[in-house]
């Protein structure tokens, strides 16, 4: 078979066999098939799509290039969590200990930031000792005893994933609905959980710009993991305004902390409790609307905070840093953006915001780039709140004083301010259960 005589077939709009796909991820794992010709087919994918055929094999093909778990000796089902990408995305941090608060076993694979999103792995990484790599053996210890375990994409799970995911970052091939449900799918079969939420993000800070992609992107998602015999749900949420307030690794932990305190409601807080609930739901089976005061009562109780200390620490993290948030390292340039006339934040293009966050440091525009845990924006305005002129709109913190003048020029080319107040959006767009 030759490589290039599959680019050609899907150039053309034919679909592939199964002995086509699995050529091309075998030769993608095994590292016999150049990028240029991986880059190739990408591309051709991108610009004509899957059907549902190439999409279930391409996914099989790709979650079985490596180790796939099995975790038969847990008791219970486990459960996953994953989302499609956004900006200010914490989400993990709270919803996996709310859920293993209340009896859910959580195996939470996660990655770094990919383009201008963040990733959950950079955020663990600013809990100082905090390990995201852990021998299988730890591994089923923890999810045994503390109920939880947060981790990256290790070695030998999905590496043709790996492999795609780098070279779709920087050959404009990442906002395709088949080669993201396979990327997705293809690590969370891998990683063996037998329950997967799934948080759909649509609007400017996500890869599906309207909640009608999202949709057909969450449901591309559910069908393989049905097929697959997972208990799936799709909840398609809002990134049009950054989730929260803070975007960057550890200002994003110190607003987790907060909102598992009790201290932060608002819409972080609410897609949280919601993505809490359907974990509950698919993985002990009792209806939705208890599930939903279950995870505000792990929250309001305090359970959920000493959940993540638990895992934290299981982890080799230091939890004094969840206890005293003040003992994570500071930036040392802090830069406000002052509204330049008085009205609404009428929009803000997340995706602009994102890479703001890039050029401070939070996050990489090279590949394994080494990331600055305390860079970041804090916002202290969103869409819909009133400004008056001279008003501070967010504060820039980075250590890299150089890079000022280009991330708020960016930041401010990304926030419109209009005279009218812009009409609310949806939080919540869809869900499939
Ligand atoms: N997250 C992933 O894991 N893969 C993608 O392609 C996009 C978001």
């Amino acid at each position: 078979m030759r490589m290039i005589d599959i680019i050609e077939k899907k150039r053309d709009g034919n679909e592939l066999t199964k002995e086509e796909i699995s050529f091309f991820v075998k030769g993608a794992s095994n590292d016999s098939l150049p990028d240029y010709q991986i880059s190739a087919l990408l591309m051709a994918i991108y610009i004509n799509g899957m059907t549902d055929y190439e999409l279930e094999i391409l996914t099989s093909e790709m979650a079985e290039s490596g180790e796939v778990k099995r975790w038969d000796n847990v008791d219970g089902l486990t459960c996953d969590k994953h989302s499609t990408g956004g900006v200010g995305d914490k989400t993990s941090l709270i919803v996996v200990p709310i859920a293993a608060s209340l009896g859910v076993k959580v195996v939470k694979m996660s990655g770094k930031g990919l383009g201008h999103t963040g990733g959950t792995v950079d955020k663990l990484e600013a809990i100082k000792g905090f390990c995201t790599v852990l021998t299988p053996e730890k591994l089923t210890e923890n999810v045994k005893k503390v109920g939880a375990v947060m981790i990256g994409q290790s070695g030998n799970l999905a590496p043709a994933d790996k492999r795609l995911y780098a070279i779709r970052d920087v050959t404009g091939t990442v906002s395709s609905i088949p080669l993201i449900a396979s990327s997705i799918m293809s690590k969370k079969i891998a990683s063996g959980s037998k329950c997967i939420v799934l948080d759909v993000k649509c609007g400017s800070g996500a890869f599906m710009k309207t909640p009608e992609r999202a949709y057909e992107l969450a449901e591309k998602m559910v069908e393989i993991g049905r097929r697959k015999n997972r208990k799936m749900s799709a909840v398609v949420t809002d990134m049009d305004i950054p989730l929260g307030y803070a975007i960057g690794n550890s200002l994003e932990v110190i607003e987790a902390v907060n909102v598992l305190k009790g201290g932060q409601k608002g819409d972080l807080y609410d897609i949280c409790i919601e993505l809490a609930a359907h974990m509950l739901m698919l993985s002990l089976g009792l209806p939705l609307e208890e599930c939903r005061k279950k995870a505000v009562m792990a929250v309001e109780s305090g359970s959920a905070y000493e959940k993540l200390k638990e895992i934290v620490s299981a982890q080799g993290g230091d939890v004094s840093y969840l206890e005293d948030t003040e003992m994570f390292e500071r930036s040392e340039n802090v830069y406000e953006i002052r509204a330049k006339q008085s009205g609404y934040i009428g929009y803000m293009n997340c995706e602009g915001i994102g890479n703001t966050s890039v050029i401070l440091g939070a996050g990489r525009s090279k590949k394994d780039q080494a990331i600055d845990h305390s860079a970041g924006i804090i916002l202290c305005k969103k869409t819909g709140d009133e400004v008056t002129e001279g008003e501070v709109i967010a504060k820039l913190y980075t250590n890299q004083a150089d890079n000022i003048a280009l991330a708020a020029e960016l930041f401010e080319s990304s926030i419109d301010i209009t005279n009218t107040r812009p009409e609310k959006k949806p939080l919540i767009y869809s869900v499939i259960e």
